[in-house]
């Protein structure tokens, strides 16, 4: 087992060997690129190091925002053969190449946080007065194209864009999606073995969406109409509420920025509202539901726990939850699995399917903790140490055995261990 100074060092130099120069790559080989909510993460990581490289990272993944406002899900700062599908295949022709969606929006919480935190207060100021008005326009673009009738619910058009990829919540809508009728080569087989990754069949749904957007021009009113794939994924909506609630915070001490808390507010109670939709009562717990046919999934996943992170379940529903998550708990004791065990889908070592993810253990203590759960809390904290002590700095943890799987050297798992653990 790891000494604590040693584990810091190790974190850190992670953070340093994935840094591009400005950007942090998740992992070299699989992920060459910069994507959203890893940089978010991974930023939390920089400030325990180096501020200054920490707000860089943020800069330079705001450097990809659309003009419309997306903050997309992936950065190509560099070309790269070795990762599929790539710049070229998503087809987005902008100076700075990206793909077409966005992915959960933890990055004005984070910025908050990094503010707070921070001990060069100016650098912060300065940084946060050049960052506000972007995430600003972040967040308008959620609530209007992904929102367009208010209903209080934004819709997710791809599971990449949950960041929880082939969770089991949406196998049956992913079903419904026609597959692509051509071959293709996976990259990522080439550096993780398949029974940790995604089947073929998820695969080639996956990639007919991406030639969905390229063939609607990324017109956001097509995509809405005519995407056949909308979900309301309650990971989604949690985080950008929480999100929502930090920016309003953020921007009400900026007089520049205070005239953007009353629609924000508005918007927060619309789904506080529409949220209950998505509660139901026999499973205990927050679904998703397929935004098309309007079907509910009772598949429990950490995504669905995270209504806790965005204070979203009255004192009432949590007390469910947290009943659920002791029982969950019960069964796969290292900290949350991303699938809860009695699900027929659960299985221990794939990727979204069962894993245990460090970052989303993080969101899933600071809701328990909101709601006044102390010992998950704890329970969580402890578990996620033991995982690092005893495994190293992984992308995700088989949540049977605790054993490393997927990318090793993971920028988000050394970020989130220095910010949370060491
Ligand atoms: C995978 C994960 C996603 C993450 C990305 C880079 O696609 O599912 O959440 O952002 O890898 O780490």
């Amino acid at each position: 087992m790891a000494a604590l100074n040693e584990l810091k060092e190790q974190a850190i130099e992670i953070l340093k060997s994935n840094d591009m120069g400005g950007y942090t790559v998740p992992t070299h080989g699989l992920y060459p690129f910069q994507w959203n909510w890893d940089a978010a993460i991974t930023a939390l990581g920089w400030m325990k190091t180096d501020e200054s490289r920490a707000w860089q990272e943020i800069d330079l993944l705001l450097k990809g925002q659309w003009e419309n406002g997306m903050v997309p899900h992936i950065i190509f700062h560099q070309q790269v053969d070795s990762y599929f599908p790539g710049a070229k295949k998503w087809g987005v022709e902008k100076a700075l190449p990206t793909t077409a969606i966005s992915q959960p929006a933890v990055l004005a919480s984070i910025v908050k946080m990094m503010t707070e935190q921070a001990q060069d207060k100016a650098l912060a100021k300065t940084a946060l007065a050049r960052i506000l008005p972007q995430l600003v326009e972040y967040h308008h673009w959620w609530y209007r194209d992904r929102d367009p009738e208010n209903s209080g619910l934004v819709v997710s058009y791809h599971p990449w864009e949950s960041g929880m990829d082939n969770s089991p919540a949406w196998d049956k809508s992913l079903a419904a999606v026609p597959p692509v009728d051509y071959s293709y080569t996976r990259r990522d087989l080439d550096h993780v073995d398949s029974d940790e990754r995604p089947h073929a069949k998820e695969y080639d749904r996956y990639l007919y969406l991406v030639d969905f957007f390229k063939a609607a021009n990324f017109d956001s009113d097509v995509i809405y109409r005519d995407c056949p794939y909308k979900m309301y994924d309650v990971g989604i909506i949690s985080i950008l509420h929480k999100a929502t609630k930090d920016l309003v915070e953020l921007c009400r001490a900026d007089a520049s920025q205070a005239e953007h808390v009353a629609t924000f507010e508005a918007r927060l109670k619309l789904t506080e509202t529409a949220v209950q939709s998505l509660w139901n009562e026999e499973q205990q717990s927050f679904l998703n539901q397929d935004a098309i046919t309007k079907e509910q999934f009772p598949v429990l996943t950490t995504g669905t726990l995270l209504a806790l992170y965005g204070e979203l379940a009255t004192t009432e529903q949590a007390e469910k939850i947290q009943t659920v998550l002791r029982d969950w708990l019960a069964i796969t004791p290292y900290a949350v699995s991303s699938t809860y065990a009695k699900c027929e889908a659960y299985e221990p070592q794939r990727y979204w399917r069962g894993p245990v993810w460090l970052h989303i253990n993080w969101l899933l203590a600071l809701g328990l903790a909101t709601y006044g759960f102390e010992q998950e809390q704890q329970q969580l904290k402890a578990s996620a140490s033991d995982l690092i002590h005893e495994a190293g700095y992984y992308e995700y943890f088989n949540c049977e055995t605790g054993a490393g799987c997927g990318g090793d050297a993971f920028s988000w798992t050394a970020a989130i261990a220095l910010h949370w653990l060491l």
